[in-house]
């Protein structure tokens, strides 16, 4: 199985989603049975570490993400995957535009897929520190419900 998680910039919200995904694999024990990445709907942060306050603050919680770089999303993107999980709807609207006609992948907004209180992880690029925890609280929340989707599947 394969999961791609996207964002606008690829360098705050995916790659959490990334990171605590491939942590609660490990965890699982299925690290080697799913194949886990992020990506940016925009082409700013393209070969860029994760944005600083994001590495801060999931290392607080244990999720190491200093070895993710950002990527764009691309059309082959759409065959390469099971499964696109768009982090808001404005990411959601661009993938759906992006999306080419012989596309393979299941894209869904990633909190609703998940039934959390909120449809969208609110973007945290330009706010204060709370944002990026609130990314973590609901990244950490939806990733539980991933995980269980993914261990009926396999
Ligand atoms: P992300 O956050 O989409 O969660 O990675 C952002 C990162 C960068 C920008 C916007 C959002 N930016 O405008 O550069």
């Amino acid at each position: 199985m394969r999961v791609l998680f996207v964002c606008l910039g690829n360098i705050c919200r995916s790659p959490t989603a990334e990171g605590v995904l491939r942590h609660k694999l490990r965890e699982a024990g299925l690290q080697e049975r799913v194949e886990v990445d992020s990506a940016g709907t925009g082409d700013w942060h393209v070969g860029k570490a994760a944005d600083l306050r994001t590495r801060h603050a999931a290392q607080q919680r244990g999720y190491d993400l200093s070895a993710l770089r950002g990527r764009q999303v691309q059309a082959a993107d759409f065959n390469a995957f099971d499964l696109i999980l768009a982090m808001d709807t404005s990411n959601l609207r661009d993938l759906q535009q992006l999306r080419p006609g012989n596309a393979t992948a299941e894209l869904d907004l990633f909190l609703r897929r998940y039934q959390l209180q909120l449809d969208e992880v609110p973007d945290p690029y330009y706010g204060g520190a709370d944002g990026f925890e609130q990314v973590l609280d609901l990244i950490e929340q939806a990733c539980e419900g991933l995980l269980c989707e993914i261990k009926g599947l396999l």
